[in-house]
């Protein structure tokens, strides 16, 4: 069964896809739901294991960017071991296991309200944008390239956390006007670092890190890097072996979703329909192969 809702006692924050709650003393216990959202919409079923993978793969990464930047990561809500002392945490030892298995205990930050976006290859809002205007987002770029096409470098294309509705583009220039152009360096140059390190880790497993997005907080007077990191519904997974550039890549997150949506008679406002069950099994297969693709080993 697919987890698609929590009600743990003091709850801060529901977001698309993940409940938040409280813990105390600095402490969130972040619970990434099986709830799927497309087009900004979470839809009426969940996807099984989303949410294992979400947070399993989210550790993944934090173990190994912590060099580059400090994290809020500090274990995954079933793992005693990396829990120590929070064991016996009220929160932790009450919580069911087919939550606690999708949790994580996190660092809580002062959010920094932009979306910190990485693209090494032209597709999506920034391909649309292109075609329109012959620049990514105000970023000049080469003429004649196609859906798919790698980027001469790599570009850092931010936007606003929009409340409600569509995060909206930034330039670099509205971001340090925001938090200040030092802090504003600071997120891009992150951004790169750990983007960078994380390409050529999947690269070196046939798969192709075409985009991602980021998120920083401030703890103790400190940037560090929260919310989840390098996941399918933060990221574009390609496959590599199957990459030609002039055409939308075989990939793992929600394609299966959007394709089967833009069949149907949707105006992409709530509610949405309902899908079918081969499509969440289908989604449901893209999400653990692209854990086990990245990771080397099957979800545990
Ligand atoms: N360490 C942290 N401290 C404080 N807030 C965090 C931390 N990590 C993640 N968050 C915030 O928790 C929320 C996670 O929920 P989720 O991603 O499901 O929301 P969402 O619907 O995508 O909405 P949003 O646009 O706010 O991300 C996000 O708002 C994210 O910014
Ligand atoms: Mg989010």
């Amino acid at each position: 069964m697919p987890l698609l809702e929590t009600n743990l006692p003091n709850k801060l924050y529901q977001g698309k896809v993940r409940d938040t709650y409280d813990m105390g003393d600095g402490m969130l216990l972040m619970v990434a739901t099986d709830r799927i959202s497309a087009f900004d919409v979470v839809l009426p079923n969940g996807v099984p294991d989303k949410g294992r993978v979400l947070s399993q793969m989210s550790k993944f990464w934090f173990d190994q960017t912590g060099q580059i930047v400090p994290n809020h990561f500090i274990a995954l809500a079933d793992d005693p071991e990396g829990l120590g002392d929070l064991v016996n945490h009220p929160i932790i030892k009450t919580l069911p296991p087919e939550i606690a298995r999708q949790a994580t205990v996190i660092k809580r930050a002062e959010r920094i309200d932009v979306e910190c976006v990485v693209r090494a290859y032209l597709t999506g809002s920034a391909l649309v944008d292109y075609n329109q205007t012959g620049t990514i987002f105000g970023i000049p770029v080469p003429p004649g390239l196609v859906d798919g096409s790698k980027l001469p470098e790599l570009l850092f294309t931010p936007t606003t956390k929009a409340e409600v509705g569509h995060d909206e583009p930034m330039t670099i220039d509205e971001v340090s006007a925001m938090v200040g152009a030092d802090l504003a360096v600071k997120l891009r140059d992150l951004s790169f670092a750990i983007f960078q390190y994380a390409h050529d880790v999947a690269a070196e497993r046939g798969i192709i890190i075409a985009d991602t997005k980021f998120e920083f907080g401030i703890r103790d007077r400190e940037v560090i890097l929260i919310d989840e990191v390098l996941t399918p519904d933060s990221s574009r997974f390609w496959e590599g072996t199957q990459y030609a550039p002039g055409k939308s890549q075989p990939n793992y997150d929600k394609q299966f979703v959007r394709d089967w949506l833009l069949t149907q008679p949707w105006d992409r406002t709530p509610p949405a329909p309902a899908l079918p069950d081969d499509i969440i099994e289908k989604t449901r297969e893209r999400y653990l192969e692209a854990y086990r693709r990245l990771t080397g080993q099957a979800l545990p």
